[in-house]
């Protein structure tokens, strides 16, 4: 395998082109649709390593992987000598023998550079405190789904400035739609991930929530303290007061805006149970979106799908 030329890894969202993303999309919704029936990954094997815990990342992996012939292993701390302080290099030199492609869930995202430095097989980046870019390409389909394309859309995001606010900038960054940030004081996004997207795309980061929603097709939030920042859940909850997505914010968007939200979702907090149970919602279609991005990403990656 070492003598093969280095594999296609997915750690950001602009790892892929403008014409690669677009593919990506094209083929989620053949699986969508059921149009796409090959199976792509006979006799192939994904390793997952989840340093943190998951619902959703899970379960679309695996199920993915099953759906396209192929098999995922799932990897946890508890499991693995990686828990135990196997250097990540090494782990990436040994799965790299077995396996055809490993996701990762991790908190460092320098990890899953390091990780992907050193492994032979594509990587694919299941979030890191930095980024969470399955996720958004998700979204970034089911807005394609629902408002039939998400250019020329204006998003808006609501709340932390956290691994999802940097996956949002990264896909302005790349495919050029407006993106306005409403961030508390000290909880803005990634500032290299910020300046870069703000060379080729509209993206504003402001602190009133009402500025960021007003003339948005598409507004989305999430927890207000992520995985690893359980302990700052008070700090958090007194700073992001104001930034609860609830009707009236709904209201001021546009008239046929929708909600998203990666989920887990805290009812009451971040979102009120009539904005993300309502009539904005999209949120079961994002979600059940992960499975169909996720088959996508492997078949180019792992599956040998042309990505044009
Ligand atoms: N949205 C998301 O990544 O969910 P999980 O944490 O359940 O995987
Ligand atoms: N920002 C959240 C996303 C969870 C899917 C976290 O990192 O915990």
């Amino acid at each position: 395998m070492s003598f093969q030329r280095p594999p296609r890894h997915f750690l950001a969202i602009p790892d892929f082109s403008v014409g690669e993303l677009r593919t990506l999309f094209d083929l989620a919704e053949r699986m969508r649709t059921g149009a796409y029936t090959s199976k792509c990954l006979v006799g192939k094997a994904l390793a997952m390593i989840f340093m943190k815990a998951s619902t959703r990342t899970r379960v679309s992996f695996e199920v993915g992987a099953w759906q396209l012939g192929g098999h995922a292993l799932f990897l946890s701390p508890r499991d693995v000598q990686l828990g135990r302080g196997e250097p990540i290099a090494d782990t990436a030199r040994v799965l790299s023998r077995y396996v055809d492609g490993i996701m990762i869930r991790t908190f460092a995202h320098s990890d899953v550079e390091v990780l992907a430095s050193h492994s032979t097989v594509p990587v694919i980046n299941g979030l890191t405190d930095l980024l969470h870019p399955c996720q958004v390409l998700a979204d970034l389909l089911t807005v394609q789904q629902q408002l039939g394309t998400y250019d020329g859309k204006i998003i808006a995001w609501v709340g932390d400035g956290n691994n999802m606010a940097n996956s949002w900038i990264n896909a302005a960054f790349r495919l050029g739609f407006r993106l306005k940030l409403a961030c508390p004081e000290g909880y803005d996004p990634d500032p290299a991930v910020l300046a870069r997207a703000k060379s080729h795309a509209d993206v504003t980061v402001v602190r009133d929530p009402l500025e960021a929603v007003e003339g948005a097709h598409v507004v989305s939030t999430d927890v207000w303290a992520s995985m690893g920042q359980e302990d700052e859940q008070a700090v958090r909850a007194r700073a992001f007061a104001g930034f609860r997505v609830d009707e009236s914010l709904m209201r001021r968007a546009e008239p046929d805006a929708i909600f998203l939200h990666c989920l887990p979702a805290h009812r009451g907090e971040e979102v009120t149970a009539g904005v993300i149970d309502g009539p904005w919602s999209r949120v079961w279609d994002e979600a059940e979106n992960r499975l169909h991005i996720q088959k996508a990403i492997m078949a180019v990656l792992m599956g040998g799908e042309p990505f044009a």
